[in-house]
């Protein structure tokens, strides 16, 4: 018996890589694959393998398990895909699928529900805050708050991870529910931790196996604590909900929350409506999810950088002195005359390159790009790592540099190759937020505070930590006020 299994094996690993050589040529090149699991497994720094895809060409393939996926290696070839439907589905992701029932908007694949709910969240989030500028008012008063707070602990080694996760929730939790919450309360902070929890857990190997052999969700693992998590998280959106039907007011609609429960009300007749409870709950959720770690993460890189570049943070400091003083805090209005502070904010955000793979498509019918045939259904992704070190594109790729956003009179310049929020049809919906923030938050921290490591020499591991998001590494900083009389 043990003969006949051993025989087997070596039949079916060996029918595996015939299966494999055999698709060469049509599938574009890459990484040889291991049978069965794929190459994905064999990247042990997945950060620099991505990038390194580059040398098969603008187009390459890894596999994940015995599926292959396409990876965009360069912004030609990403544009020429993402602009089309064809290329924006989502995969579907039995880790996904058992979180969020496929509902929401983020993990949704292209269609009628996905262009109902994504059309709805864009329309609130002009009407409860971007179009009205307010948005811009809420952050600016955020950050007064986030300043005062670093300051409690001045020329004290503090972690800023907290603070700046919660001034940046703040925004997207005044959008969605209408409230803000202090950074001392607790019941908001512990949301906040499994948040991040959340996203580092479900990055990793461990649970990402889920996707391959999904029937281990009926036992322990790491994936149970993703769940936990993950329903605690729907808890605290399903609390919102029941308060805001206690309270709402249709005449006056004080937020998304309040705009969803009057919309599915509107759309109670209308048989294609996608407007329902479940679909509210998971967009909220989306919203606060995607509104958080992403800005939270990429300005916690952007204090490492700051710090490892001290003569950047001072010449950030003197023009943003220079123009506003210490009083006026910035406004958006101000980016023209903050050339070097605006490229220095898109330059954390190329550097920081938080997606680093993109999030992932799907095709939704066969297509075809640069000759290959793409089969319906295969998923793609954009390799960030690739573009955003581009030799091609970029005048300093390997280094933190703002001059990678200034022209040779000093003026910012946005190169084509910046696509941190992607685009398409599904560009991030919560860029033009996002951009708010990062601009606002770094400006007003700069103008007013003086950041510098508690010790030096401090070494950084700047590769970070990849979860669903590149993170850092936890880290304590000095935080010093910058002297007003000065
Ligand atoms: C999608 C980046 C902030 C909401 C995405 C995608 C990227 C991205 C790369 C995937 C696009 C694609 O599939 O091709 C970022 C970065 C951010 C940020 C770098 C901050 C620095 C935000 C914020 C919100 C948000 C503040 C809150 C409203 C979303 C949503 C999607 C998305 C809902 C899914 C869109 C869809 O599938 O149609 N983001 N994002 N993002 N983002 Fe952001």
């Amino acid at each position: 018996v043990c003969l006949a299994l051993f025989l087997g094996l070596i039949f079916m690993v060996l029918f595996e890589i015939f299966r494999i050589n055999s698709r060469r040529g049509q599938i574009p090149p890459g990484p040889r694959p291991l049978p069965f699991v794929g190459t994905i497994p064999s990247f042990k720094k997945p950060l620099e393998a991505f990038r390194s895809l580059s040398q098969y060409g603008e187009i390459s393939a890894v596999y994940i398990g015995r599926k292959p996926v396409i990876i965009l290696n360069t912004i030609q070839v990403t544009k020429e895909a993402f602009v089309q439907e064809a290329f924006s589905g989502r995969p579907f992701m039995p880790l996904v699928d058992w979180l969020s029932k496929g509902l929401g908007i983020a993990m949704v694949t292209f269609g009628h529900s996905w262009r109902q709910q994504r059309r709805f969240a864009l329309h609130t989030l002009r009407n409860f805050g971007l179009g009205k500028k307010s948005v811009e008012d809420r952050v600016l008063e955020e950050s007064r708050y986030l300043i005062a707070e670093m300051l409690k602990a001045e020329g004290k080694s503090m972690n800023p991870q907290h603070d700046i996760q919660n001034a940046v929730s703040n925004i997207i939790c005044s959008i969605v529910f209408g409230e803000r919450f202090d950074y001392d309360n607790k019941h908001f902070s512990y949301l906040l931790k499994i948040l991040s929890d959340h996203f580092m857990l479900s990055g990793t190997t461990a649970v990402q196996i889920l996707n391959l052999v999904p029937f281990i969700k009926h036992f322990p693992g790491p994936h149970q604590k993703i769940m936990q998590n993950f329903t605690e998280l729907l808890g605290f959106i399903r609390n919102e909900v029941r308060e805001h039907k206690e309270t709402l007011d249709p005449d006056s609609p004080r937020d998304f929350i309040d705009a969803y429960l009057l919309e599915i009300e509107k759309q109670k007749s209308n048989e294609g409506s996608t407007f329902h409870e479940e679909n509210m709950v998971m967009s909220a959720l989306d919203l606060f999810l995607a509104g958080t770690d992403t800005t939270a993460t990429t300005i916690r890189w952007g204090l490492i950088y700051l710090i490892q570049n001290p003569d950047v943070q001072e010449r950030c400091h003197e023009e943003i002195v220079r123009v506003l003083g210490y009083d006026r805090l910035p406004s958006m209005d101000d980016r023209d005359k903050l050339p070097y502070t605006y490229a220095t904010v898109h330059e954390i955000q190329r550097c920081a390159n938080i997606v680093p793979f993109g999030v992932a498509h799907e095709t939704t019918q066969p297509t075809k790009l640069r000759g290959y045939d793409i089969p319906k259904g295969t998923v793609i992704m954009t390799n960030l790592a690739a573009i955003f070190s581009d030799k091609k594109h970029w005048k300093h790729p390997d280094a933190f540099n703002p001059e990678n956003f200034l022209d040779e009179n000093g003026n910012f310049f946005k190169p084509e190759s910046f696509i941190a929020f992607s685009l398409g049809p599904r560009v991030c919906l919560g860029e033009t937020l996002a951009r708010t923030e990062l601009f606002l938050y770094i400006t007003s921290l700069l103008q007013r505070i003086h950041f510098s490591w508690p010790s030096e020499p401090q070494t950084i591991d700047m590769d970070g930590v990849m979860g669903v998001f590149h993170f850092p590494q936890s880290f304590n900083i000095i935080c010093r006020s910058r002297d007003t009389k000065e």
